[in-house]
């Protein structure tokens, strides 16, 4: 779906992540699948994005939703067949879609052919393909590592007395990446779907690819408990990465227009930015700054100019609200009045802000968290780390329809529908041209039309408190943006020149001819592309 000379899909474009197991299930299991996310490519044709990234969907016992991987190079029959996998990559394409792949390689599943060839013996050829570590002096483990689960990172082996390491749960065992011929395996992996025509990949927990090779103790955390209780220096971000990084850039640049995007888990922009390389490591390294942003103008200005200040040249930024790992960002910042209104001037900066936006399905609809029974929970970190922190609420089923299983499947949805499905579902915003799904589109056609929004630099316009305002500028097409994230009307002055296109988060009032001092209702933004 390009746009003009020199459109690069990742990078001008806008990408869309599918939740697999809730997105669309055709079959009737209740839970969704690749023959689901095909027949509703529709769907995300209309709205106008570039690429999907589909969460794993490998074949995995599932004991952290497919984030631990049996087998890289197949897909898991919950999901299809590699043949529905290969139509739904040539459909996409068709349309315009590329697909990103969640590729996993900080850890296996336990259930790997290669943990399982691992852990048959003391002397299994593929042992140094993970961490095995005989006990401390009086039987502890071998370093004071916490899991980001919960619990220590190491597990016993009775079998052959030995402790192994995992960042996460103990059915999923760290991968070590000093082993060359590991290196040698999972590359394979990637070649694997770049043959199938894949665009690219997302990298899970890549800031834990590599680990300090003496496994030194993290200094602890005096008073803390739990994964927060000690500084993760020696298990995580260890300066080694970057080198696997270029190896594996390296690779992706053998074929054609292929990205990786990291999933870089850290809140200091600094150190994110150097996963971009000098433009030899990751093409797109996301930046969680704006999940844990207050709902306000300061705080949002404040995350976007720290990792612009930072990003190389070579760089390109990411903008990412919501995912499923996070609270979606429509319930972070409801409110009983302007929770609607939020939503959509969310919408409105993410679409137009520098960067690659990320969308996390459903958001466009404005879906919220559902609550989930305490019977129906499903993730594994409600019960190893604590309830409240369960990622299932953000990973209920795509509300479409206004009917009780939302039009997402025959059968008993593995995690429960919405409440509030029946008001909110693509149906009725379909025929609502006010609705927030209508947003997004009209946002996303003008940012692909107007190149200050896809490919512009950035700069700030000093506004008035509560008001987040700023430029975008590419050679002679330029926008300006404010956007109110107060609750009482502001005013703007966004400068001097006359208004060619724009739009309203607010519908019904009309735009200005002029730039000038724009007036903003409560929890209102507007963009302004300039003659
Ligand atoms: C990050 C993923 O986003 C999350 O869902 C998963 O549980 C962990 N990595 C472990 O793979």
């Amino acid at each position: 779906m390009g746009s003009g000379e020199n459109w690069l899909w990742w990078r001008d474009g806008v990408l869309y992540q599918i939740y697999p197991r809730s997105f669309m299930d055709a079959n009737g299991d209740g839970v969704g699948d690749l023959e689901g996310i095909r027949r509703r490519l529709g769907h995300l044709v209309s709205l106008g994005v570039d690429g999907v990234w589909l969460s794993p969907v490998f074949p995995s016992p599932m004991k952290d939703f497919g984030y631990d991987v049996a087998d890289y190079c197949d897909i898991d029959p919950l999901f299809g067949t590699l043949g529905d996998f290969d139509r739904l990559v040539g459909e996409a394409r068709d349309e315009g879609l590329r697909m990103i792949l969640d590729w996993v390689p900080a850890h296996t599943s336990d259930e790997h052919p290669w943990f399982l060839d691992s852990r048959s013996s003391r002397t299994s050829p593929r042992k140094d393909w993970y961490f095995w570590r005989d006990p401390g002096r009086g039987g502890v483990p071998p370093n004071n590592w916490s899991s980001a689960f919960g619990g220590p990172a190491w597990e016993w082996d009775e079998a052959t007395e030995q402790y192994y390491l995992h960042s996460h749960l103990k059915e999923q065992p760290d991968l070590n990446w000093r082993n060359p011929e590991l290196v040698r395996a999972m590359h394979d992996t990637l070649r694997f779907w770049l043959e199938r025509g894949v665009g690219g990949f997302r990298i899970d927990v890549i800031h834990r690819m590599l680990k300090d090779p003496g496994l030194r103790d993290n200094p602890e955390i005096p008073g803390v408990s739990g994964p927060g209780g000690q500084k993760h220096i020696h298990d995580e971000n260890h300066p080694d990465v970057h080198a696997a990084l270029r190896g594996i850039r390296t690779l992706l640049d053998g074929y054609d227009e292929r990205m990786a995007v990291g999933e870089v888990y850290i809140f200091d922009p600094a150190e994110v930015a150097k996963y971009y390389g000098k433009g030899d490591e990751l093409h797109l390294a996301f930046n969680f700054c704006f999940l844990r942003s207050r709902w306000d103008a300061a705080a949002f200005r404040h995350e976007v100019e720290r990792f612009e200040a930072v990003v190389p040249e070579e760089g390109w930024p990411t903008l990412v609200l919501s995912n499923h790992d996070v609270p979606r960002h429509a319930s972070r910042y409801d409110h009983p009045e302007w929770g609607e209104s939020r939503a959509r001037v969310a919408a409105m900066m993410l679409l137009t802000l520098r960067g690659t936006p990320f969308l996390y399905y459903g958001e466009e609809i404005g879906m919220r968290n559902t609550p989930i029974p305490e019977d129906r929970v499903k993730d594994p970190i409600a019960r190893t780390l604590h309830p409240a922190v369960g990622r299932d609420p953000e990973r209920t089923p795509m509300q479409w329809e206004p009917d009780p299983s939302a039009g997402f499947t025959d059968g008993e949805p593995w995690l429960p529908i919405g409440p509030d499905a029946v008001r909110r579902n693509v149906a009725l915003q379909e025929r609502d041209r006010t609705s927030l799904l209508w947003l997004y589109r009209e946002l996303i056609a003008l940012r692909r039309r107007t190149p200050a929004l896809h490919r512009g630099r950035y700069e700030t316009i000093d506004s008035a408190d509560g008001v987040f305002a700023y430029e975008r500028r590419s050679g002679e097409s330029v926008a300006r943006v404010a956007l109110n994230f107060s609750e009482e009307p502001r005013e703007a002055d966004l400068g001097p020149g006359g208004v060619m296109a724009g739009l309203r988060t607010h519908r019904g009032t009309p735009l200005p001819e002029r730039c000038g001092r724009v007036l903003l209702g409560p929890s209102e933004g507007i963009v302004l592309a300039l003659v």
